[in-house]
């Protein structure tokens, strides 16, 4: 028996109308606003990933599947959604003309150690829009993730937003943190003193406890902030306060990608982020095409539906309608035409596919949630009147032949 590999699970049916639910729910404000959908593939040349979420991240250092094809390449499984976008959006010219809005429903691989809410295989609902470097661009973004969250039924995640600042800005405060990190190094763990030396930001994203409790101490980053870098941020959250969108200015957020600039945030639920994303107004310069400024988000969507279970939000499960239950061997040709042409006008209908007795087919329809049984037998073969009955309590009712499709059809609505 080979079992699932660690740190995977799989959609089992009884769960896909919570995935279905999901991706309606990203559809219908995608379209809302105006984004268009993008597929990428699934694995890309692994530099794509090395030059854009950074060397020096947990993502790329300990969790990227890396691999070599049959042609010596170097490839791996997308980490995340946000590069592989960016990539085709200069290999295609996608940004002649700005700005452009797209998202991404996708599986992403990263090598973590499996726990509640972590896993090796996730999948994202995400959305990137290239081409605005105005605070309008975060709210843009920031009005759809709400009105997604919303759409699905959560009202209570709680989302936390800061500024990290720009390229100048940040050099400026790297140099301050590399001075203290220097000071503490005794007390902070071995990640962390590598993290001193190549990316010193990434410290303040290091989950060891005492490493936390260390950086308590550290030069604030929103005290380094430059006038522009300020001036941005509070235009956001004056945006976010327009739209009422509810907020925490949290200056201890910084994010695991190296890509962003200015603004950053997450929607938490408790200690774990549902959607976090930002603003990365140098990626795609850093990838070889023009500055192009863009905000996006990445949104878990194993941890939006556990985090909808624990609060009892429920996801549409539209029920079958009519199962057709043929009385006898006579009536299953019959059975299996009505089938056919309920479906014709968009009634989802079933017949008898294992020879099974009425009985038997009854317990499955029940099984199954069908709202309604059609039953042909010999009876009704031969007077031309057909009964439907309403599985929720029992009532029957009955339809002339030519008047059977229309009829159900206004029956189940
Ligand atoms: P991220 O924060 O690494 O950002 O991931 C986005 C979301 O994916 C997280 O908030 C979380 O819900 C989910 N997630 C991440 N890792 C796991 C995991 N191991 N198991 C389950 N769920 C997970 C990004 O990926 C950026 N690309 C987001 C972005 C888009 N920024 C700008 N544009």
């Amino acid at each position: 028996m080979i079992n699932v590999p660690k740190g995977t699970k799989d959609m089992l049916p009884s769960e896909s109308h919570k995935w279905q639910a999901i991706e309606r729910a990203a559809k219908k404000v995608t379209s809302l606003y105006n984004v268009k959908q993008i597929r990428t593939p699934v694995f890309e040349h692994a530099e794509l990933f090395l030059r854009s979420i950074g060397d020096s991240t947990d993502i790329v250092n300990k969790e990227m599947y890396i691999f070599e094809d049959k042609g010596g390449r170097k490839m791996a499984l997308r980490p995340e959604g946000t590069a592989g976008v960016v990539r085709s959006v200069l290999e295609n010219n996608i940004c002649e003309s700005v700005p452009q809005k797209l998202y991404y429903i996708e599986s992403v691989y990263r090598y973590e150690q499996p726990q509640a809410g972590r896993y090796r295989e996730h999948h994202q609902f995400g959305a990137e829009f290239f081409g605005s470097e105005l605070p309008c661009f975060e709210i843009e973004l920031l009005s759809m993730a709400h009105m997604f969250l919303r759409e699905i039924g959560f009202n209570d995640l709680r989302l936390r937003i800061n500024s990290i600042g720009c390229d100048k800005c940040r050099a400026e405060f790297n140099k301050a943190l590399r001075e203290f990190l220097a000071s503490v190094n005794d007390k902070i763990c071995g990640d962390c003193k590598r993290r001193a030396e190549q990316n010193p930001l990434r410290t303040l994203d290091c989950k060891v406890p005492s490493c936390r409790e260390v950086y308590k101490a550290a030069p604030r980053l929103n005290d380094y902030l430059c006038d522009d870098c300020k001036a941005h941020h509070a235009q956001v959250l004056k945006g976010l306060d327009a739209a009422g969108i509810k907020y925490f200015a949290d200056e201890n957020l910084v994010r695991g990608l190296d890509y962003y600039t200015r603004t950053v945030f997450e929607f938490c639920d408790g200690d774990l982020a549902v959607l976090g994303g930002g603003r990365y107004d140098g990626l795609c310069e850093q990838l070889g095409g023009k500055h192009t400024p863009c905000v996006g988000f990445g949104c878990g969507i194993e941890r939006l539906i556990a985090a909808a279970e624990t609060r009892g939000i429920e996801f549409d499960d539209s029920a079958p309608k009519v199962f057709v239950a043929a009385q006898c061997d006579a009536a299953r040709a019959e059975c299996a035409c009505l089938t056919e042409k309920l479906r014709a006008v968009g009634i989802s209908a079933e017949s008898d596919l294992m020879n099974k007795s009425l009985k038997a087919q009854f317990k499955y329809a029940d099984r199954q949630g069908f709202l309604y049984v059609l039953t042909v037998g010999e009876g009704e073969l031969q007077s031309g009147v057909f009964n439907v009955k309403r599985m929720a309590d029992g009532s029957v009712t009955a339809f002339d032949r030519a008047a059977l499709v229309d009829g159900i059809k206004r029956l189940v609505g």
